[in-house]
């Protein structure tokens, strides 16, 4: 993507995150973050950098670097032009990341946006005055933070607990993003189409409700009886694991299990099935195992980061991006739709919004969002997105529209 390119897509995101705008507009104003520094480590792309942004709209000094193998290069360059201090650029490398995120912790913010624990366990390492506390995104983060919270003893808010980020995003955005995915990379038409989804939690029931819409035939497997009563009452298919598998066109695993998929199930498979996984960890399919199986006899690379086995008896097993998380594969990989980010981005804005106006307190250390955020941002998000299409419909001039 060339500068400009990349600057238009940005723009573009940043035009369509209207909880975020609308936000920027009133920090200006309301300055919530004067003379504080915030500190994170966080995936740096088009939707991080309207967050970021944002954040610094309010007041805040906002210290930033990326996470490993994520940076997009593009972004760093827009908001340094933006005036947020990016430490580092881009690296693979585990060393130097870690370096980046020590840089972080030495400007010694006041509020720490952080992404898997990271910052606030070196915050631990080398304690200072001033932290007032901030968020955690992740799930994976929540458990590593936790386990510290008598010694961190200050208000961390985790994002991911909010019930918005776990519809909002879990449920309705990873399902459309992965529906889309699957279009995006195989071209193929979903109608009618036997889908067989892994996985019956939040990302799960999106997966199958997007395919359903679709007009496929969707059958839920979940190791989980009462997920698989759920599954039931909500109209899909709940046949044996065996029938699931050997009656399926597209196979889906969202279960953030290993081996959901091995060369066991080889012989069950359908000519031309295609396999794809989105959950977190390139281990539910189990693709090495799978691949190297002695019924394989033909490992080719195909279109779109997809591979296409052929099988001793002649059948064709095709697998999208190795088991890795589809939706972040093949050519142009959007992610998250730009809506979803916006709400869980506003989430994050508005708790360390709270934690800086001391809203919350010491008491509050590594809790979900607490409710009054979830329902302000619940109103803003529905008044902003209805408020524009009523007074659309409203209008006298139909051609004004
Ligand atoms: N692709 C994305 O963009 C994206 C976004 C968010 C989360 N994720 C990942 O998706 C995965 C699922 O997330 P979730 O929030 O739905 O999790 P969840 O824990 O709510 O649901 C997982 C479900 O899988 C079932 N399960 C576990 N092992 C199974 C097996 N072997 N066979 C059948 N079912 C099995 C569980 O019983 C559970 O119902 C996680 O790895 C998560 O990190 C992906």
């Amino acid at each position: 993507m060339t500068t400009s390119n990349a600057d238009a897509r940005i723009e573009w995101v940043r035009s369509q995150c209207r909880l975020l705008a609308a936000l920027r507009e009133e920090y200006r104003e309301a300055r919530p973050f004067d003379g504080m520094t915030i500190g994170t480590g966080i995936h740096l792309e088009p939707k991080t950098v309207t967050l970021l942004l944002t954040l610094a709209a309010g007041g805040a000094e906002v210290v930033s670097t990326g996470n490993l193998n994520t940076t997009q290069p593009t972004a760093v360059d827009y908001l340094r032009r933006n005036g947020v201090t990016v430490i580092g650029g881009p690296t693979r490398d585990h060393e130097e990341h870690q370096e980046f995120l020590a840089e972080v912790i030495a400007a010694k913010p006041d509020l720490i946006l952080d992404n898997g624990g990271d910052l606030f366990a070196r915050y631990l390492a080398a304690p200072y005055d001033g932290l007032r506390g901030g968020t955690e995104e992740t799930t994976s983060g929540r458990t590593r933070l936790a386990e510290l919270r008598d010694q961190l003893a200050m208000p961390i808010l985790v994002i991911n607990d909010s019930p918005i980020k776990q519809f909002g995003e879990n449920r309705h955005a990873v399902g459309q993003s992965v529906f889309e995915s699957v279009l995006r990379i195989t071209n193929i038409m979903t109608n009618g189409k036997r889908v067989t989804v892994f996985g019956y939690g939040e990302c799960g029931r999106g997966v199958a409700m997007n395919f359903r819409n679709a007009f496929s035939q969707v059958t839920v497997v979940d190791n989980d009886p009462v997920r698989r009563l759920e599954a039931f009452l909500d109209g899909y298919a709940v046949a044996s694991r065996e029938e699931s598998v050997r009656t399926a066109d597209v196979i889906i695993t969202v279960t953030g299990a290993r081996g959901v998929l091995t060369a066991d199930d080889l012989p069950l498979l359908k000519d031309d099935v295609i396999l794809a996984n989105a959950g977190h960890f390139p281990f539910e399919i189990d693709v090495p195992g799978m691949a190297s199986s002695s019924t394989v006899t033909e490992v080719a690379p195909g279109v779109n980061g997809m591979d296409s086995w052929t099988l001793v008896d002649g059948r064709r097993v095709h697998v999208i991006a190795e088991g890795h998380m589809m939706n972040l594969s093949g050519p142009l990989p959007l992610g998250n739709s730009i809506d979803s980010m916006d709400l869980g981005f506003a989430l994050q804005a508005r708790c360390l919004e709270a934690v800086a106006a001391q809203r919350v307190g010491q008491e509050d250390c590594v809790v979900p969002v607490p409710r009054f955020i979830d329902e302000r941002v619940a109103n803003d998000y529905v008044l902003l997105r209805t408020t524009a299409e009523e007074s659309l419909g409203n209008s006298a001039d139909p051609l004004s529209r």
